[in-house]
Formats: C-alpha cells, structure tokens, sequence
C-alpha cells in the first residue's frame, strides 16, 4: 500500500507526545517520581527500563523501540478513539513486555539488553525474577487505571481478561521456544505456533486494545487484532534474521547467542531442511566462533537468509490487508502505515 507524499512522518509526529504519555504513566506506577528509590526492588525495575544506573543515579538510556505502547495508541486513534483514555493500556502492555524480558534474559542466559547489563547478571537470578514478578503485578495495576480516564467498566473488565489471556499464551511460547533448544529439529508449523505465543499475541493485543478502548465492535476489533498478531509474526521473523544477521551495537544484544544455544530461529530451521552441511554442523559438538562462521555461511548458501525474509514480507503483505479491512482513518492511519513498513526494514 502506498503512502501519499503528505501523510509521510506521521510516524514522528504522533509519536512523540503519545510515547512522553506512556512514560510519564510508567513512571507513576513504578514510583519513579520518588528518588531515591523507594526500596532496591523498585530500583532494580527503573534500571531495567534505564532510568537508573546499576548504582542507582538517575540516567537516560535506551527504552527500547516501545512499539507495543505506539500501538495501542495509534490504533485507538485511527479507530476513531481520544489515544489519551487508552494510555494506561499502552503502559500496561509494555511494563508487561518488559517483564517478560527480565524473565526471558534469565531464561536465555542474555547478559545484555539494550546495551545494558541485564538484572540477573548484575544482581544475580533470585532477585531478577523477583523483580520480573514486580513488574508483571504493576502490569495489572497500570491496566486497572484505564477506569480513571473514563472508560467504561465492561470494557476495562474485558481488557483485563484479554491481557491474562495473552500473558498465558505468551508462557505456552515461551515454554516452547525453551523446548525447542533441546531437540534436533523443529516442524515450521510448530516454529508458527511458538512464536505467535512468545511474541505475535501481544502485539495482537495491542491493537485490540487500541480498538476497544475506541468503543469499536467485534468485527473491527478482530480486524485490528489480526492485524497485530501478523504484524507481530512480521516481527518475530525479522528479530530472528537480526539474531543472526544484526549488528551488535544497533540490536544491544548479542547477535551470536541464538546460533551459540542452537536456537530453532526461522533461517536455521530452513537452512536445516536444505542444508547438508548445517545439518552437520548442527549435529557436532559446539565449536565457538568458527562454528557461528561456518554456521552462516552454510545459512547464506542455501538461501535461508531470503527464504526468512520473504516469510516476513508475506506475513507484513497480511497484515496489511486486516488493516485495511478495518477500515483505520487519519494521520494515525498513515502513522502505522509507517510503522508497518519501519519493522520490516529495520536493524534493530
Ligand atoms: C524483543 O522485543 C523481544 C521480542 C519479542 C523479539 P523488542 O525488539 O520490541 O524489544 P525492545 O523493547 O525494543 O527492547
Ligand atoms: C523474547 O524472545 C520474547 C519474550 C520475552 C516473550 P527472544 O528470547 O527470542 O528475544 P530476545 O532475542 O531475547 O530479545
Ligand atoms: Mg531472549
Ligand atoms: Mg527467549
């Protein structure tokens, strides 16, 4: 779908004032307007989001790209909804992602995130998961005060059930994707499914969120949130080819770890359906940098790394097509048009 030319850096524009509310509603329900922190559990949590340095002096570091929140609260407003009634939803979505980073960087092993130290590797795994606990109760919380900005009692209660649905449903991928580590091969099929819990329903939640908050009726609801969740698979594929192809310092992660721990990621499980030798490598014994050498160039013979890419461009061509089911209207509309093609092109 094309952009006219005066719909473009909307994006930007939008983005801007929307994403200074989220952080300002984070901020309140995580206590961060009270310095020095109220106890070393809330301390730890605002490092983990980069408002405090490991010793707990005020900082400015990256937040992440925050497209969970920019979600909900574009959608609402293309929707035909006011986007500041649905902050406390764009809040809550992503403290809730950020719970599951916690979780998901002990789980992973992953000392480093956004180009920060993690909490388990700095303060070590028990209280890392503690803290990640915290945030998944705030989570709650911070859906709860969409009561304060107006809306109505039956869709706060329907959210709710929605967002306990979704966290479920991203345990069962999580809990896959850990399974998956350990065994030989992977069905795509199976790889489909994983993702869609660890990561597709969230961003689906987002835009159903954003919709409902809208006063929107089932069938565009649905509509939206198909839209999320192919976005979300978009996204997933794409993170999966940064996890091999990304530049460190872009990604702020680890850009080896996921051939390292032998990750079923998409580009592996392609590259191990047409490739002799990464089925042969993969078969051997761990081998350091030349293995993850010899593991790519392996990936980048047998066209796995396109293969991947084009299954992201297929899930962002049905994404946009849910999109436009709904119907969207307004600079919101161009804005996520915007943000539809910036996950597919990105590098970090
Ligand atoms: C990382 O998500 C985990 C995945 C589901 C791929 P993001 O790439 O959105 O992480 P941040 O919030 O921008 O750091
Ligand atoms: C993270 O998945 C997804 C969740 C936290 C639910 P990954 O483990 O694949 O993502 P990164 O590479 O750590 O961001
Ligand atoms: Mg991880
Ligand atoms: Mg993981």
């Amino acid at each position: 779908m094309q952009t006219p030319m005066n719909e473009r850096n909307q994006l930007k524009a939008l983005a801007g004032p929307m994403l200074a509310a989220v952080n300002e509603e984070m901020k309140v329900v995580l206590a961060a307007d009270i310095f020095p922190p109220k106890s070393h559990l809330y301390g730890m949590m605002q490092v983990h989001m980069g408002w405090l340095d490991e010793s707990f002096a005020p900082c400015e570091s990256n937040p992440g790209k925050q497209i969970r929140p920019l979600l909900v609260l574009l959608v609402c407003q293309a929707a035909g909804g006011d986007w500041r009634q649905a902050v406390p939803a764009a809040a809550a979505v992503e403290l809730l992602h950020n719970f599951s980073l916690i979780h998901d960087d002990i789980e992973d092993r992953s000392p480093t995130r956004r180009g920060r130290r993690t909490l388990w590797e700095i303060w070590g795994v028990p209280l890392a998961i503690n803290a990640g606990d915290a945030m998944f109760a705030l989570a709650h919380i911070a859906l709860q005060r969409l009561s304060r900005r107006g809306v109505a009692a039956d869709i706060v209660l329907r959210a709710a059930e929605r967002f306990d649905e979704t966290c479920l449903q991203l345990t069962e991928g999580q809990h896959a994707d850990m399974q998956f580590e350990g065994r030989a091969s992977v069905p795509v099929d199976e790889y489909l499914a994983m993702i869609t819990g660890k990561t597709s329903v969230l961003l689906s939640l987002c835009a159903d969120l954003g919709s409902r908050i809208a006063g929107r009726d089932s069938s565009v609801v649905n509509d939206y949130a198909q839209f999320g969740l192919n976005l979300g698979l978009a996204f997933q594929v794409q993170d999966d080819i940064l996890g091999i192809w990304g530049d460190e310092a872009a990604i702020g992660k680890s850009a080896t770890s996921d051939l390292e721990t032998r990750k079923k990621t998409l580009p592996v499980l392609f590259g191990l359906e047409k490739s002799e030798a990464l089925r042969r490598l993969f078969a051997g014994e761990p081998a350091g940098q030349e293995f993850i050498r010899e593991a790519i160039a392996a990936l980048e013979a047998c066209g796995a790394r396109e293969q991947a890419a084009e299954t992201a461009a297929a899930y962002t061509a049905r994404a946009l097509a849910a999109f436009e089911s709904a119907a969207p209207a307004g600079p919101a509309a161009a804005a996520l048009l915007e943000l539809t093609n910036f996950l597919l092109a990105r590098h970090h």
